[in-house]
């Protein structure tokens, strides 16, 4: 039987997600207590959704940003209308109500692109929740949907039928979720899914969230089209986003143990930041019209790499003077500088008044810098950078690595690679006022 969601969606004749959430935004109750209390319910959307006013609050809170995210996913893929073309299969992963399957179609229809899609399977341990996917996709094309209501750790080979089709696979809002094993995931996934696989995946960007690199390392990819972090403030309205598009060609099956070895290898390699700032450096700047700019350029030079033989994951419960240490020396943003180096700075340069003794510490500026020659400090480019100094990790595209590896390297200009930014998606352009 069609559900009450359904028939309001087909009455509103917007066959499209964004259809799909002005069905779910006038299902919902006016009342504000119950809609808080709805929300607070999603615990920020991680749990499994099992009834249909919380599937509804969940569009209602999240879909826009979902789609936004998916959106900028889909444009990543490399000559999307030659994908597409050929039979290919769509597996959604932790699909909850088929957003990411959803936007995707709706992707394809905007960008006028045919598609040859064979089948959209959905996995999702939420039964309400594959049901509302299936009878939305049931709206679209003639598409074949296959449903396995499961939790990623008890899924099977026989879950699925085998084929030779190209595989795309979406994995949205689902990879922070901790609740399964990413070395079985993907053993699983060499198992099941021998040849061309695409991966769209995006969900939330918050430090210290290791798990979408996790699962990167784990899968091993043959071709990374996008990687692209962003933190409030810093890509679409106040929303963060985490987003990695990639191509696996899945040719010999590993141990589990074997993929564990390579997630641990993984987190011997990290970026971490440390940086003081001086009281009367960050008075001049604050709350001028360079402030976000200048935060940006100290926070790029308090980064650091670290390489080591041992996992570098934060040890959980240790000692509260060695973690705060740890903090120090891995979130410093930058933070404020002990007074030693107040004092110091203070002395030999004479920028700032000392604070008396039973005074608030601040060390005040004599406004002998300005704001202006802060900001031009912090340009900082070092002529004895080469390439071999340079993180390729972040490169997206081969064009930029042959640029960097074959064409500058070795050159006398290798050091201008500091003053060239990757590329980005497009839709920061499009946030960016100049354009
Ligand atoms: C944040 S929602 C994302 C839903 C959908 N992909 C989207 O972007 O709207 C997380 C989904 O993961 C599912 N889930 C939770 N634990 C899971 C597990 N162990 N295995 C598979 N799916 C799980 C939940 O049922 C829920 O639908």
């Amino acid at each position: 039987m069609m559900s009450d969601f359904t028939r309001e969606f087909i009455s509103k004749n917007n066959i499209s997600f964004i259809g799909m959430r002005e069905a779910a935004l006038s299902l919902l109750p006016n009342d504000k207590m119950v809609l808080d209390k709805l929300y607070n319910d999603l615990k920020r959307g991680k749990d499994i959704l099992d009834d249909e006013i919380h599937l509804n609050m969940y569009l209602m809170c999240f879909g826009k940003m979902h789609k936004a995210k998916l959106d900028d996913a889909f444009a990543c893929l490399p000559d999307v209308s030659s994908i597409f073309s050929e039979g290919i299969e769509i597996y959604d992963w932790g699909c909850g109500q088929g957003t990411a399957s959803i936007c995707l179609l709706d992707f394809l229809r905007s960008r006028n692109i045919a598609h040859n899609i064979v089948a959209v399977n959905l996995i999702d341990p939420s039964i309400p929740a594959t049901q509302r996917a299936r009878e939305v996709l049931s709206c679209y094309e003639d598409i074949r949907v296959n449903v396995v209501n499961k939790a990623f750790d008890d899924l099977t080979e026989q879950d699925f039928v085998r084929s030779n089709h190209r595989k795309l696979h979406l994995f949205s809002n689902i990879l922070d979720v901790d609740a399964f094993d990413l070395a079985q995931f993907i053993h699983f996934f060499q198992k099941s899914f021998f040849g061309s696989n695409y991966f769209i995946c995006v969900g939330p960007y918050y430090f210290n969230n290791k798990r979408v690199d996790e699962f990167i390392a784990a899968t091993d990819p043959d071709d990374m089209y996008a990687t692209f972090n962003r933190e409030r403030g810093m890509w679409q309205k106040d929303w963060t986003i985490s987003l990695r598009v990639f191509f696996k060609e899945f040719n010999r099956i590993e141990s589990i143990l074997d993929i564990r070895k390579r997630i641990e290898d993984f987190h011997k390699n990290d970026q971490f930041f440390a940086g003081y700032i001086l009281d009367s450096v960050a008075e001049e700047y604050a709350k001028s019209d360079i402030e976000k700019e200048t935060e940006e350029l100290f926070k790029s030079l308090s980064a650091f790499d670290v390489k080591s033989n041992k996992s570098l994951e934060i040890v959980k419960n240790c000692d509260s003077k060695l973690a705060v240490l740890a903090n120090i020396v891995s979130r410093g943003l930058p933070t404020i500088a002990p007074v030693e180096i107040e004092n110091i700075f203070s002395d030999i340069f004479d920028i700032s008044t000392k604070p008396l003794a039973n005074e608030v510490i601040n060390f005040k500026s004599k406004h002998k810098i300005s704001k202006t020659e802060i900001n031009e400090a912090l340009h900082v480019v070092d002529p004895r950078f080469d390439v071999d100094f340079y993180n390729g990790d972040m490169l997206e595209s081969q064009f930029e690595k042959n640029f960097i590896e074959k064409y500058l390297n070795k050159t006398d200009s290798q050091y201008l690679i500091q003053l060239l930014e990757p590329q980005r998606p497009l839709s920061l352009w499009e946030t960016t006022s100049f354009l």
